[in-house]
Order: structure tokens, then C-alpha cells, then sequence
């Protein structure tokens, strides 16, 4: 298998992708921190259905982070990613921190909407690094489509405000969300779970698709106080939040009347590492 060559500089990234829109090619791009697990393989075969060209990116992006979290131990895999990478990408984008944030570097992007609450509230000035970094990389990469995890629902429905908001010309495509065979949303962040927290990990998936179908039969209220006493019960910690949200506003909801897609969001405490994941809420 080759190898994707890495880029690491914007005019070298875009002579390549200017050579392939001269053969009339259409580019996908894969954005990414790195440390690849088989969901960020997954949007990469994604990316190739939509589009001849698959452009991974890598930067672990500093402006997404607060200062008490992990951006310094965030797990940094290098050469093992461009192996994982054989045959699925055309080309790794993996600017330096100095060449993404040039001194003097002084906008960013606030997305108000869908960047409000949830993870917007317990990170603040996350969705801000993200928009941030993820407008520039579509503008340095221009792309025809981008591939987004459903894992970070909230995240998703950003860029995808984002994008129609200032008229970018490309297309925002969601993936499922891949699973281990127990259940638990792949993420970068399981590396810091031991065996035993793992165990107690894969429980939170069935507990929400539980809570999904209760909803559906009783109050919003009675069906979440089930589900987070199922929560203790397995063992997980604090629940940072667990609500039914209308799925592309994040609007929160109190009830379900079927009127709009739902989507459940949940971020639980496990340790030193929040476990994020969302499902879908079968309309009533
Ligand atoms: O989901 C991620 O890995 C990051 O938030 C992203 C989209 C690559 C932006 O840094």
C-alpha cells in the first residue's frame, strides 16, 4: 500500500490540490486531531465514496482546549497514523502549530445557535477553536465536501451553521458513529481508561438507546430520572448532561410531540475522561 505523502506547508498543499481540479478531480477532506482509530478510518472510506481525492488533516488544534485540559498529553501518534492512513488518504495536511496560528493571528469564528449549552457550556470557547480552525482548514484545503463524525453531534451541527452562514462552498456530510462491538463510541480519549473503566464505559451506549425507546412512552422527566439512576448504577460518575434536543438547533426539549427529529446527547464522567455519545430518538 502507499503511503500519503505529508504536506506540511499551504502553498505545497494546495499546488497538490490544484493539480488534481485540473484533472476535473472532486477533494474530500477528513479533519482531524490524529491518534486515528478505526472511526477516523471510516470517514476517511467515507471521504473516497464522496470524491476522487481524500485529504486527512492532523493538528491538534490548541485553540479548542481549555487550560486545565489535555492539549499537552493529547495523544500524538505520528508516523503510525500516515500507516493507518496507506491506501484510505491521498495526502496528510499537518501544519505546525506556527504555520495554522502565524504571530499575530488575531480572528475568530463565534458560532452562536447550536454552540450554545452542552459542551459549549462545560468547554467554553471550545466551538470558537473549532469553528476557528476548521474554516481555515477548509479555506487552505478547499474542498468539495468534509467528513464529520456523528460522534460529536454538537460539533457537527457548528460546522454545518457555520458553513451555510458564511456561504462555503462545500458540503458537510455526517458519519455514524463507530462503535467497539460492546457498544462504546471510539474516541481518541478511550486511551485513558483502564480495563476496568472500559468495562464500565461500554454500558453508557445501552443505557441511552434504553432511554431513546422510554422516551416514547413516558415524560422526558420520569424517563431521564430512570436513566441516570441506571447511570450510578453502572457505575459511571457525573453526569455533565443528558437531554433530548431537538437534532439540528440543539434546542433542549421537554417533551416530544414528533414535530422534529430528536437527538439525545449525553457526556458522563468516567474518571479523568468524559465519555461523550448521542442516538437518535425514534419519533413518538
Ligand atoms: O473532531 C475533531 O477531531 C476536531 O474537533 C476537529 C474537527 C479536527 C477540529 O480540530
Amino acid at each position: 500500500m502507499t503511503l500519503p505523502d505529508v504536506v506540511t506547508t499551504v502553498p505545497s498543499l494546495r499546488q497538490r490540490v490544484a493539480a488534481w481540479r485540473q484533472d476535473g478531480e472532486r477533494v474530500a477532506l477528513v479533519p482531524t486531531m490524529g491518534a486515528l482509530h478505526e472511526g477516523h478510518l471510516a470517514l476517511a472510506r467515507r471521504g473516497r465514496e464522496e470524491a476522487d481525492r481524500v485529504v486527512v488533516s492532523i493538528f491538534v488544534n490548541p485553540k479548542q482546549f481549555g487550560p486545565a485540559e489535555d492539549f499537552n498529553k493529547y495523544p500524538r501518534a505520528g508516523e503510525r497514523d500516515r500507516m493507518l492512513l496507506s491506501g484510505l488518504a491521498d495526502l496528510i495536511w499537518a501544519p505546525t502549530v506556527d504555520i495554522m496560528y502565524p504571530a499575530g493571528h488575531a480572528t475568530t469564528i463565534e458560532v452562536s445557535g447550536p454552540s450554545a449549552g452542552f459542551e459549549g457550556a462545560m468547554r467554553p470557547g471550545h466551538f470558537a477553536g473549532v469553528a476557528t480552525v476548521v474554516s481555515k482548514l477548509f479555506l487552505q484545503v478547499g474542498p468539495d465536501a468534509a467528513i464529520f463524525g456523528e460522534k460529536d453531534w454538537q460539533q457537527l451541527q457548528v460546522v454545518r451553521r457555520m458553513t451555510a452562514d458564511l456561504d462555503l462552498p462545500l458540503s458537510i456530510i455526517g458519519h455514524p458513529t463507530v462503535r467497539d462491538e460492546h457498544g462504546l463510541a471510539l474516541s481518541s480519549r478511550n486511551a485513558y481508561l483502564s480495563p476496568e473503566q472500559l468495562a464500565v464505559a461500554r454500558r453508557l451506549n445501552g443505557i441511552l438507546r434504553d432511554l431513546a425507546e422510554d422516551l416514547r412512552r413516558r415524560s422526558v422527566a420520569e424517563a431521564l430520572e430512570a436513566a441516570r439512576a441506571a447511570v450510578a448504577a453502572a457505575g459511571l460518575g457525573a453526569v455533565d448532561y443528558l437531554a433530548p434536543v431537538e437534532a439540528e438547533t440543539l434546542r433542549p426539549l421537554e417533551r416530544l410531540d414528533g414535530a422534529v427529529p430528536v437527538r439525545l446527547l449525553a457526556a458522563v464522567r468516567l474518571g479523568s475522561v468524559r465519555l461523550l455519545d448521542n442516538v437518535a430518538v425514534p419519533l413518538p
